[in-house]
């Protein structure tokens, strides 16, 4: 039975769940919707095993599998996306791709594959996207693509293809939409290579090939919106031979950067197609051309965007703009424009792209773009910043001036600027905010103002900013906050206030953060708040009702306290970032403020002390269901068993010095699916048993990278991995208690109904030995006996006692008879009474009816009766049938039936029989004195 038990349990251990491996979880391991498996960077040289079946997205990238093998995975109906990129694959065996028919996503990029086989894609009939890009491909076997029936997306950029040619099967796939295939060695594309009929491509790429020759001389892109031939050719020799004109006119959308084409056939490209859907054209790069030339040749009549990115263009002229009147969107990102004379021809632009120039100043260059709707000035070294630079811009939504040199914002500058909603001044050298803000911009909702130098806040800075978001402060060097600062700030929600020289002076006063009514984030980290009361006087966050984030982590003198009313006020906080804060105790009420929290974060603290953290600091927070606590000293989890966290679903505690987890611990922790332990101090011996057990079966709980879990007691198990642990002596020992036990109780039980179903009348037989013993020493004297029979009968039975029994032995014959319902001692128990009443006749008459066989004290007195045949080798039993039973039915009644097989009995005639021979017979019966061979003899000739 131990042995069986031992079984079991061996069984199940080797049905591992997922902790066994470096692979996380996310979503139920039963379910079929969202089961997702991640197992990249984490040197896997095979393909992990096992994988759950129901598996719907794998990522094994960033591995070190050379080598896939048919039987790495087993039939994964489920899976929809497979990541394998990044993993050193040089080798897939045919059929592999028949164990996921059902996939849909497929990425085998950057891998050292060498050729597309006809079996290595082989039963991926549902297959949309397929990655090969950033491999060394050098072939494609003609049905290599045969399966992929439903591809649309097809990427073979960064390989060695010669020849487009290679791709020709996949072509001609009537889905086809995408196909990448830049970056590889094609050196000609020529469309009478590939097909004769429409493709359905609608974007190709086909960027950094060494093209010598782009010719199309038949219309097989009739649907093609995206053409990229960025990079394309050797030395500005490219061949561009579209034989018709109309060819590519569905194109929206075309990517000339860096194309290396004759400066002449420039003209040729953009003038003898005819280009009647292109909007946007990228024409970067060409810097051996000159601007004017290129924005002659480029601005074509529909075009909207135009993007002439690092062309050394220096000096933006009336000239050079003057055909691109057209234009909504212009960008000069990346040249080295120092001056813009003139953008008044561009009166339909909506943006325009100025980044990474060299703009000093910016003048009355936008007075006439009254549409313009985004302007980027980032990273340029503009130092001052005038009133009338914005003016007009009414319609102007985002204005990005961060990464300049500006100092000072002039109180009118933004005065026009009624539409602004996103400002970025970051990365500049403001030092004070002043009037800028004040009661202009009413649509801005993002403010962002971070690396500048700013060190207070002054009242009422951001009044009139009603409809203001998010406001950045961050990286600046404040340390005073006047009270009110940021009142009338009605919808802000996000406050961004890190790493600043904010103290806990500066907070003090809990109006430094009113007026802010739906403030939902409040970042306060890499300050150097600290506090020295165990309670605060006036709780810094009272007025932020509808804070639901708190980051105040990272102090960087420590906040060597946390007061335990710290945060009072914050009844909608949700989740609490309060790591890195030389934290050593948590009072019990820290939370009481805050019972929606679900979310706490405490790592890199010093709870080192046993009472640094109680259960009770938990219980004012029953909605915890996210608790990290890694990095904090801590060396046992046990506060958490009386804390009912009953919700709490991941624990983080790594990379403390835990060296036990008990089976209460667990026990407390019902809703627990991922549970951080690496790098703690494992002490492996027999406690951690049951963690250990339970980590590798549960299927509910992931206890992540438990196979990296290493031991650091006793010594002579340092370093080696948790799972190394003989948990089987610990198994065996208390297998051995338990075999102990159960043979005990097996023993006991088989004793136990041994005897009741054996020895059960010896034992009462002894009792009644004993009894009749005492009683018989007792009646020795007497000798004789005061009745002549004891009956023993059912009370249904007793009509036909009264009406016949007793009139024929009692009147006639003359004999005492002991009835119990009229000679019973009242008082005395009924054995007693029974066993008197036997005892003291000479006889036992049992009157067998079916209620007979069915009463327990009748059976019982037959029982006693019998012990006297042992006790005083009298027989004393009369066995009267007042039915007639067959002796099947006798059969549950085995005493009887015994009784009935070894002994004669009497059977009292049936209705309208003469009974004289009946009562003849038991008078006889009666009158024998002794031994049954005589009672034989004299009831003989009965039918039995
Ligand atoms: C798990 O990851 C560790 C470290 O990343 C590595 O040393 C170990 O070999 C991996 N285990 C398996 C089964 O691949
Ligand atoms: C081009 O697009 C149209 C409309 O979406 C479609 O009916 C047609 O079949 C496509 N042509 C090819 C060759 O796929
Ligand atoms: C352009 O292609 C057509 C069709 O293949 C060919 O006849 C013609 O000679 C090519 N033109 C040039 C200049 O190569
Ligand atoms: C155009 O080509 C350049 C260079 O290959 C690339 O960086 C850029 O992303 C492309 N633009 C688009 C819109 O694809
Ligand atoms: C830019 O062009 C304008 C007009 O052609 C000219 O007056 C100005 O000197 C030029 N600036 C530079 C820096 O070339």
């Amino acid at each position: 039975m131990s042995l069986a038990l031992l079984c079991m349990c061996i069984s199940v251990f080797e049905v591992s769940t997922f902790s066994l491996t470096n692979c996380t979880v996310s979503g139920a391991l039963n379910s079929m919707q969202n089961l997702k498996v991640f197992c990249y960077k984490m040197g896997f040289r095979t393909v992990p095993s096992p994988i759950p079946r129901k598996v719907r997205y794998l990522d094994i990238s960033f591995n070190l599998i050379s080598n896939i093998k048919v039987e790495d995975f087993e039939d994964l109906w489920n899976l929809r996306y497979l990541n394998l990129s990044n993993s050193n694959v040089s080798w897939i065996q045919e059929g592999t791709a028949e164990h996921f028919p059902n996939l849909i996503n497929f990425n085998l990029a950057n891998n050292k594959l060498k050729r597309v086989s006809e079996g290595l894609l082989n039963g991926l009939v549902n297959l949309q996207v397929l990655r090969l890009d950033g491999n060394r491909i050098e072939s494609i076997d003609t049905y290599a693509f045969d399966s992929l029936q439903k591809i649309k997306v097809l990427n073979l950029s960064k390989n060695n293809l010669q020849q487009i040619a290679n791709v020709k099967p996949v072509l001609l796939s009537a889905g086809l939409e995408e196909l990448f295939i830049g970056k590889n060695n094609l050196d000609v594309f020529t469309s009478s290579d590939l097909s004769r009929t429409a493709l359905s491509l609608k974007k190709i790429v086909f960027s950094q090939n060494p093209l010598t020759k782009f010719e199309i001389s038949e219309n097989i892109f009739p649907n093609l919106t995206f053409l990229d031939i960025s990079h394309c050719g050797q030395n500005r020799r490219m061949l561009w031979n579209i034989t018709d004109k109309a060819f590519l006119n569905s194109v929206t959308a075309l990517n000339l950067t860096a194309v290396q084409i004759p400066e002449e056939s420039i003209t040729t490209v953009l003038h003898n197609t005819s280009w009647d859907s292109l909007n946007k054209l990228r024409i970067s790069e060409l810097k051996w051309i000159k601007a004017e030339t290129l924005t002659q040749y480029a601005c074509l009549p529909g075009l909207k965007v135009l993007r002439l990115q690092r062309n050394k263009i220096s000096n933006v002229t009336a000239q050079m703009l003057a055909p691109c009147s057209n234009l909504t969107e212009l960008d000069f990102g990346d040249n080295e424009i120092s001056q813009i004379s003139a953008l008044k021809e561009l009166t339909q632009l909506r943006v325009l792209h100025l980044q990474i120039n060299k703009l000093t100043k910016v003048e009355n260059a936008f007075r006439d773009l009254p549409m313009l709707e985004f302007l980027d000035l980032s990273r340029n070294r503009i130092s001052t910043l005038t009133c009338s630079d914005f003016a007009n811009l009414t319609q102007l939504i985002s204005l990005y001036l961060y990464s300049n040199t500006i100092s000072k914002l002039p109180p009118c500058i933004f005065k026009d600027l009624n539409n602004l909603e996103n400002l970025r001044l970051g990365s500049n050298k403001i030092l004070t905010l002043g009037m800028a803000f004040k009661n202009k911009l009413p649509s801005l909702k993002v403010l962002q103002l971070t690396y500048n130098k700013l060190s207070k806040i002054y009242k009422k800075s951001f009044s009139g900013l009603s409809n203001l978001r998010t406001l950045d402060l961050g990286d600046n060097q404040i340390f005073e906050i006047e009270a009110y600062a940021f009142s009338e700030l009605q919808n802000l929600t996000e406050l961004k206030l890190s790493s600043n020289r904010i103290t806990d002076k500066t907070i003090r006063d809990p109006a430094v953060f009113s007026g802010m009514p739906n403030l939902k984030s409040l970042e306060l980290y890499s300050n150097v708040i600290s506090f020295v009361e165990d309670v605060l006087q006036m709780p810094p966050f009272g007025n932020l009702g509808s804070l639901e984030i708190l980051t105040i982590h990272s102090q960087r003198r420590g906040i060597e306290k946390m007061p335990s009313n710290l945060l009072q006020g914050l009844t909608s906080l949700k989740m609490f970032y309060g790591g890195s804060m030389n934290l050593n105790y948590l009072h019990p009420d820290t939370f009481t403020s805050t019972p929606k929290l679900w979310f706490l974060e405490l790592s890199k603290n010093a709870f080192a002390d046993d009472g640094s953290i109680t259960a009770e600091v938990f219980h004012p927070i029953p909605k915890l269901s996210k608790l990290i606590i890694s990095r904090s000293q801590i060396h046992s989890l046990n506060f958490l068993i009386n804390a009912n966290l009953t919700r709490l679903s991941v624990l983080r505690a790594s990379e403390n010095t835990l060296d036990v987890i008990n089976q209460t611990l667990i026990q407390s922790l019902p809703r627990l699916k991922f549970f951080d332990l690496k790098k703690n101090t494992f002490t492996c011996d027999c406690n951690n048993w049951f963690f250990i057990n339970w980590a590798l079966q549960s299927n509910y709980t992931q206890v992540i990278y438990l196979n990296t879990y290493t031991c650091s007691y006793p010594l002579s198990l340092r370093s080696k991995s948790i799972l190394d642990l003989n948990t089987e002596s610990c198994n065996v020992n208390l297998d051995f208690i338990m075999f102990l036990c159960s043979l005990i109780v097996v023993m006991l039980t088989l004793l136990v109904s041994f005897v009741y179903q054996f020895l059960h009348w010896h034992v009462l037989y002894a009792y009644y030995l004993f009894i009749a013993f005492l009683y018989d020493s007792k009646k020795k004297q007497q000798h004789g006996f005061t009745y002549d029979a004891f009956i023993s009968y059912n009370a249904q039975d007793e009509p036909w006692v009264v009406k016949e029994l007793l009139p024929n032995l009692e009147d006639e014959q003359g004999w005492r008879l002991c009835l119990h319902h009229r000679d019973f001692e009242p008082g005395r128990s009924i054995i007693d009474n029974i066993m008197d009443g036997i005892y003291s006749s000479r006889k036992t008459i049992c009157l067998i009816t079916y209620n007979y066989l069915k009463s327990t004290w009748c059976s019982k007195e037959i029982q006693m009766a019998n012990f006297r045949l042992f006790d005083e080798q009298k027989d004393v039993l009369i066995l009267i049938f007042l039915e007639d039973i067959p002796t099947h039915q006798l059969s549950p009644y085995y005493r009887i039936r015994k009784l009935v097989k070894k002994k004669t009995y009497l059977k009292w005639p049936k209705r309208g029989e003469d009974t004289r021979v009946f009562w003849q017979k038991l008078r006889m019966a009666l009158e024998t004195k002794e031994g049954p061979e005589e009672e034989k003899a004299l009831l003989s000739g009965q039918e039995g």
